[in-house]
């Protein structure tokens, strides 16, 4: 004990240990409720799909395609790659079972593990989760605001604080090709003030130069046309909109026209959310998303606008851990089932069966001989009360109930215990 196993969990890759489901289960019953009232149904989409789907999706320029996607060849020659996000799956999901027959728009969500080869660090890892939601077949505004307050409202269910939403538009097939040229040649003039990644960057994906971290790039960007400037009439006006909405349902935002984000199928809108404060932190982006009108066609379907958002979930794991850790508690049954001797213990077995039919969540350690120790258990659990069952209370057909705080103890029928517990428990 207490030294280090030769074989480790892989770099980047976690253990979610028992004391932290907690943390991961609430999030998701927190966002399944949320899903629900706003009309979204889940869906789970392979772990593993064919490389292409994410090549076309997310863009062969991107980190994503060129550096971090676990790829594997199958005994069968196909080239698979571990889902790195979750849009890509859900898209072509649709496509493939024809759900754009479905009534539109159509909301979808999803809670899984992700992969991405990154440099691992606090906040980054190669396997992470994210709830994802995703609206499909409807071109209206109103929905990229309502996939931003769903995100805004599960942090907020989660009491999670002062969060703030960076929002941009990075235009569509008709302004922003326009754009792109504005940017290159303004940032050809300063290449040798860029990094040399933004030097590689121009070339092949410009627009992510302005999301560079470098301080020298930085400088650079300050000066640069932005987007913002050259969109076109219908992506202001949609722009405008999407801000009206989140005006009029009172979430923060802060007009960020250097967020581009790093995936390719982007079209207008596109957010991040953060904890006010930690924006300039690396990783620290709770969650983030955009409106995505050109996916679904360029996948092969009928042309279907899109927009969609995700949160990752260790990260407002690591949020709740530092802000709410007192107010999160692990829940613990209210009562102990303690036995002594051999044919209590067997008692005991059946009894438990009895109580988990009748739905009352009893704590047991069966394994154990010692009374004493047992009872130990039952203090550290917290319970209210404690069921002992003797050798002679078995034979007799009895037990004890025994009040954990005041000490008192009431001898009961084996046959009354169930009701007489649940009528004790309804009273806490
Ligand atoms: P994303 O911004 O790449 O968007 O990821 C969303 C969130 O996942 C990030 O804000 C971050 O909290 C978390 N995340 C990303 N990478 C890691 C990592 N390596 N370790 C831990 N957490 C991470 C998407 O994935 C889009 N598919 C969202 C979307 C849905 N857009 C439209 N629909």
């Amino acid at each position: 004990m207490g030294r280090k196993p030769k074989i480790q969990s892989p770099t980047g890759m976690h253990d979610i240990l028992p004391e932290e489901q907690v943390f991961f289960q609430k999030i998701f019953n927190v966002s399944q409720e949320i899903a629900r009232f706003y009309g979204f149904q889940k869906i789970d989409t392979p772990v593993l799909e064919h490389i292409e789907l994410f090549i076309k999706s997310i863009g062969s320029a991107t980190d994503i395609v060129e550096k971090e996607m676990y790829v594997l060849r199958t005994k069968g020659g196909d080239e698979l790659a571990l889902r790195p996000e979750f849009t890509p799956g859900v898209a072509r999901a649709y496509i493939q079972h024809g759900m754009f027959n479905l009534p539109q728009p159509l909301k979808l969500f999803s809670f899984g593990p992700l992969f991405r080869y990154e440099r691992p660090q606090a906040g980054r890892y190669r396997q992470f989760h994210q709830v994802n939601f995703e609206i499909f077949g409807e071109r209206n505004p109103v929905m990229d605001a309502q996939i931003i307050q769903i995100l805004y409202n599960i942090l907020k269910e989660l009491k999670i604080k002062n969060i703030i939403v960076h929002i941009n538009s990075i235009g569509d097939s008709q302004c922003r090709p326009y754009y792109k040229k504005i940017l290159v040649n303004f940032l050809r003039s300063k290449s040798s003030a860029l990094c040399a990644d933004c030097r590689r960057r121009l070339k092949i994906n410009p627009l992510r130069v302005l999301d560079c971290k470098e301080e020298k790039c930085q400088r650079v960007i300050m000066q640069a046309p932005q987007l913002i400037d050259h969109l076109c009439d219908e992506c202001k006006t949609h722009f405008k909109k999407v801000l009206e909405y989140l005006d009029e349902v009172e979430i923060p935002y802060h007009l960020n026209p250097y967020l581009v984000r790093g995936l390719d199928y982007y079209t207008k809108t596109v957010f991040e959310i953060f904890e006010e404060g930690e924006e300039q932190k690396r990783q620290s982006a709770l969650g983030g998303g955009g409106r995505y009108d050109n996916l679904i066609k360029f996948l092969g379907g009928k042309p279907t606008p899109a927009c969609g958002g995700a949160l990752g979930v260790e990260r407002v794991v690591i949020v709740l851990k530092e802000k709410i850790k007192k107010e999160v508690s692990f829940s613990q049954p209210k009562i102990f089932l303690a036995h002594l001797g051999e044919l209590a213990r067997k008692k005991a077995l059946k009894l438990l069966e009895e109580f988990r039919r009748k739905k009352v969540w009893v704590g047991e350690s069966l394994g154990r001989d010692s009374l004493k120790a047992q009872l130990k258990i039952a203090d550290k659990m917290g319970v209210k009360y404690s069921l002992i069952l003797g050798q002679k209370e078995a034979l007799e057909g009895t037990i004890i109930l025994r009040d954990m705080e005041k000490g008192t103890q009431k001898l009961i029928k084996l046959e009354k215990v169930v009701e007489e517990v649940k009528k004790k428990l309804k009273k806490l």
